[in-house]
């Protein structure tokens, strides 16, 4: 893809930094949200899109997000208490059930089935008033998703918008990339061997199989779907656990990653523009990034005012994520906050950096992770390895 071009008409940028956490975000007000993109209208239900769909559609104009008919009820605690699976900067999501609507007073139908009732799901609701048009976007954006064949092993399942709390409703997932990585980091403190220090904190089999798997993941969201995800990093990686009778996984020797990682929160996606329409012109009014998982054209780019947002910074941000899983440090670079920065604003150079960091033997040189990662975080996009070519890269 070609760099976009400077955009004619952006506002004055405000960057606003959160300091409250060690996990730092900058955030744009941009330019108009994103153009909404396509469903054709008549579908109320995913089953009636599933097994349909085909890529020509993909492309349609989406001017309506898939509607969620159920009734949601948000699960609460013995304080009674809404029970949270997380939150981020833009929202809260929390643990819900459904059921099928009531039926008018007096109505003769079938009792409620069990199973239905006891669905468990993820209700994504707008944390703040401006937050709102970002959740609406990506709305859009995952019903578009959702019809893309190939969806179901790549990103999180989407069951459509309820009206009545605009809440995101989608497929519950409690398990994220970060807190499982972390945990096999702390397992590997507690069980120190020398024989696997070198070794990503997961074990090199596992690691290389979800490096293929993500990969694999994002490959599909710019080929297939034509989606720049926008915010890549291990907080927005869902781990569904492969189903024991799965025969292409059920081998428990194989070393395969036990997950299909989902991408998730595409509330910075984009469309990848067809021609040399300004991506620039797309942009979210509500693009975030993560510092140290930003490809640094980003950074300095939010800086200036013209956001190169690409898939070639999807291929960064991947990257820098599977750096993040080998050494199990999810602030990747070592040193105090505005260190940290500062590095980030040099990422090309994030091999580098993160070997100095505590963790820094697990990417040793001209190891396999090195290698893996090096040609996606070369400085130049328009130099870095597509996610394509990095798809037949990793398998070699
Ligand atoms: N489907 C899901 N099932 C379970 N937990 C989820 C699900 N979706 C999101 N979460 C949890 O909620 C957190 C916040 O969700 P999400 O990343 O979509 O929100 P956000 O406000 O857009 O975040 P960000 O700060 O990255 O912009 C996630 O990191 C994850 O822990
Ligand atoms: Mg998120």
């Amino acid at each position: 893809m070609t760099p976009p071009k400077t955009p004619t008409s952006t506002p004055p940028m405000q960057l606003s930094l959160n300091t409250g956490g060690d996990e730092l975000s900058l955030r744009a007000h941009l330019t108009p949200p994103v153009t909404p993109i396509g469903k054709p209208s008549g579908h109320d239900s995913l089953d009636q899109l599933e097994g349909g769909a085909d890529a020509s559609i993909v492309k349609q104009t989406i001017t309506k997000p898939l509607r969620f008919i159920d009734d949601l009820k948000i699960c609460r605690d013995a304080d009674d208490i809404p029970i949270e699976f997380g939150r981020g900067v833009l929202s809260i999501v929390y643990k819900a059930t459904s059921a099928p609507p009531a039926p008018p007073i007096g109505a003769d139908t079938p009792p409620t089935s069990p199973a239905f009732s006891s669905r468990v799901l993820a209700a994504k609701i707008p944390l703040r008033r401006d937050a709102r048009a970002a959740l609406q976007a990506e709305a859009l954006t995952l019903t578009r998703l959702n019809r893309t064949p190939g969806h179901d092993d790549h990103v999180i399942k989407f069951f459509g918008v309820e009206a009545a709390t605009e809440a995101l409703v989608m497929a519950a997932v409690p398990l994220d990339l970060s807190t499982y990585v972390e945990d096999q980091a702390d397992l590997r403190k507690k069980n120190f061997s020398t024989a696997t220090m070198f070794e990503p904190v997961m074990g090199m089999d596992s690691f290389s199989d979800l490096a293929r798997k993500l990969i694999g993941g994002l490959a599909w969201l710019h080929n297939e779907a034509g989606l720049v995800h926008g915010d890549v990093k291990p907080l927005n990686i869902l781990l569904r656990p492969i189903a024991s009778d799965d025969c292409a996984h059920a081998d428990a020797d194989t070393g395969a990653f036990p997950y299909y990682p989902l991408y998730a929160d595409f509330s910075s996606a984009l469309d990848i523009p067809s021609d040399q329409e300004d991506i620039n012109s797309k942009i979210t009014d509500m693009y975030a990034v993560t510092v140290p998982f930003t490809a640094p054209e980003i950074l300095k780019s939010l800086i200036s005012g013209n956001v190169a947002l690409s898939p070639a910074s999807d291929v960064f941000s991947l990257a820098a994520t599977l750096i993040a899983c080998a050494t199990g440090d999810m602030l990747l670079y070592p040193g105090d906050r505005r260190r940290r920065q500062l590095m980030a604003c040099d990422g090309h150079q994030i091999l580098e950096f993160t070997r100095n960091g505590a963790n820094g033997a697990r990417v040793s040189r001209n190891g396999l992770v090195e290698k893996l990662v090096k040609p996606a975080v070369v400085k130049d996009p328009s130099q870095r390895i597509s996610a394509q070519d990095w798809v037949a890269f990793a398998a070699a």
